[in-house]
């Protein structure tokens, strides 16, 4: 089959990537829960607008206490989501259409229903067996380790009747973490990543991987065992299956995310998340200083390797990544209602954080799309659907994708009763508002506006493969930066105030050249020995080729 790396193999760093869930697309049987079926209808609309990598979220078989990251089978498809013939078909058409298939390997954790674990609490203590998981006779080892679900979790440790002891879990309690100091089990998962990759998929999101190993006298994160761990998974993965990629879910400060590459020999890709509540702070704060500050603290990566940008996605907007300060700003800007925080984040799509300024979705994603890496957007963020914080976890943000103003927003024909999720029906951002079939035949929709974006970055392998380089704007509310790759210079400027701002750019080392204005061809003037002055508009923003 044509692969869409059969072209590249650094494929990922000119993607853009879809995240979203089987159930919350399209339902094709008419059960009120999304299907490979409902995907594989909804391809064309993919295609037409522009990405090229499909995200799936999990869909194994689970009890669906974490959504699908509670695994109680690796290598089956949930049959609620259709077969794994359903999932075949789904990856081939995909490529067909020239779209990776990108699907999750939940590395750290299985569900307690898992048979290995059924197996383990029923071992005999020291067998293979039983040291599939991590177990210990008091609660009270590896007391560094901070607690990640705050809402839910008292400790890491949860007591297991039928084992007589407790178990290891980083998550919620039904989810036991797996021992990576037992060979076994590494060996298992690997036979788990050639299932699905000999099925064709393209790349693994490797979740929650700072957790895979525990020491004592330590946080138990981002340990030199855990590195070897990965190690050992890219070398399997490059020694048959080359050029497929691996994406790290390490949410951590850049200096420990940016191990996750190691030299070019563990992930391709990890999630930038030091940078994105930075983004949303210096919107508020109409300052781009905190922007600028995490870039410039984000060190080089090997050159085979890549950052994922993303706003919002499934989970909470993550503040585990910034200061204590930063945090009570965050949330006094971002979650001033009751219920619009769950554990150390804030659970709200990115629409409804923006108060629905379309100004404001524009700007952030002209940062999202400009900004070195592959972005990555999140399933109805592009028509700037709405969440709803009364729904318990992060259900709120997982509702049916909202296809059209009929019966379910055009998700489902079941009875409302039988949807998986109601979809969001609010006089704002409900499915009669806001919905693909509306915006398709408006042309100046957030869709019409999204898929330009995305043709034009596709147009530009700079931006996915370029250099950035801050300017001075002489203005604290502008963030002007240039992208650069071979012949290519691309200058962008951003102007994160609600209110008019002038910028004078330093753009002495451009002398003689010319900005033209990507988005209309429009020429500006010639650059000359003095800032080069621009006025932007309210959250307004700017991309010029230097020509
Ligand atoms: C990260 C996933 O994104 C999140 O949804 C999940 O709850 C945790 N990992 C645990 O698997």
């Amino acid at each position: 089959m044509d692969r869409p790396y059969a072209r590249d193999p650094y494929w990922y760093k000119d993607a853009i990537i879809y995240e979203t869930h089987v159930k919350a697309f399209f339902d094709a049987n008419g059960d009120g829960v999304g299907d490979f079926e409902g995907l594989l209808h909804k391809l064309d609309y993919l295609e037409d607008l522009g990405i090229t990598c499909l995200w799936l979220l999990p869909f194994f078989p689970s009890p669906l206490r974490d959504d699908g990251y509670d695994i109680a089978d690796y290598t089956g498809v949930n049959p609620a989501y259709g077969t794994l013939d359903d999932f075949r078909r789904l990856v081939e058409e995909a490529h067909r259409r020239d779209i990776a298939v990108l699907i999750e390997l939940v590395v750290n954790h299985t569900s307690d229903q898992h048979p290995w674990f059924q197996r383990a609490r029923r071992a005999p203590r020291g067998s293979p067996e039983r040291e599939f998981y991590v177990w210990s006779d008091t609660d009270q080892k590896y007391a560094g380790t901070r607690i990640i679900f705050t809402d839910t979790e008292r400790s890491n440790w949860t007591w297991d009747e039928v084992a007589g002891q407790f178990y290891w879990h980083r998550f919620f309690h039904h989810q036991p973490d797996l021992n990576f100091d037992n060979p076994a089990v590494l060996e298992a998962l690997l036979e788990v990543m050639r299932h699905w990759l000999d099925l064709g998929i393209d790349g693994f999101r490797l979740d929650a991987i700072p957790y895979l190993v525990e020491r004592d006298g330590t946080s138990c994160e981002n340990l030199p065992e855990t590195h070897a761990v990965i190690k050992q998974i890219r070398a399997a993965v490059e020694k048959d299956y080359p050029d497929r990629m691996l994406l790290a879910e390490a949410n951590q400060w850049p200096d420990d995310v940016r191990e996750y590459f190691g030299d070019g020999d563990e992930c391709h890709m990890a999630f930038h998340f030091p940078v994105m509540p930075r983004i949303f702070m210096a919107l508020r704060q109409e300052d781009a200083a905190p922007i600028v500050d995490i870039m410039r603290r984000t060190p080089a990566i090997p050159e085979s390797c890549q950052w994922g940008m993303f706003l919002r996605n499934h989970d909470e907007l993550t503040l585990e990544m910034v200061t204590d300060v930063e945090r009570d700003y965050m949330v006094l800007a971002y979650a001033r209602e009751p219920g619009q925080t769950i554990n150390v984040g804030i659970r709200r799509r990115l629409a409804p954080l923006v108060e629905n300024g379309r100004r404001r979705i524009e700007l952030l994603n002209s940062i999202l799309f400009s900004f070195p890496g592959t972005p990555i957007l999140y399933y109805g963020d592009e028509i700037g659907m709405g969440d709803d914080v009364r729904r318990p976890d992060r259900d709120g943000v997982r509702t049916p994708m909202q296809w059209s103003t009929e019966e379910n927003g055009g998700f489902s024909t079941a009875p409302l009763s039988k949807l998986y999720s109601m979809p969001i029906s609010d006089t704002v951002y409900g499915y009669p508002a806001v919905n693909v079939e509306a915006q398709l035949r408006n042309p100046s929709s957030l869709l019409h506006w999204m898929r330009n974006m995305i043709r034009l970055r596709k147009h530009f392998p700079v931006f996915g493969r370029g250099t950035m380089e801050f300017l001075d704007a002489g203005n604290r509310k502008v963030l002007a930066y240039v992208r650069r790759y071979e012949e290519d210079t691309i200058l962008c400027v951003a102007n994160m105030s609600r209110n008019a701002q002038p910028a004078r750019i330093d753009l002495a080392a451009f002398e003689g050249k010319t900005l033209v204005e990507m988005l209309g061809y429009t020429h500006f003037p010639r650059v000359g020995a003095e800032p080069y002055f621009l006025s932007l508009g309210s959250y307004g923003y700017y991309w010029f080729e230097l020509r």
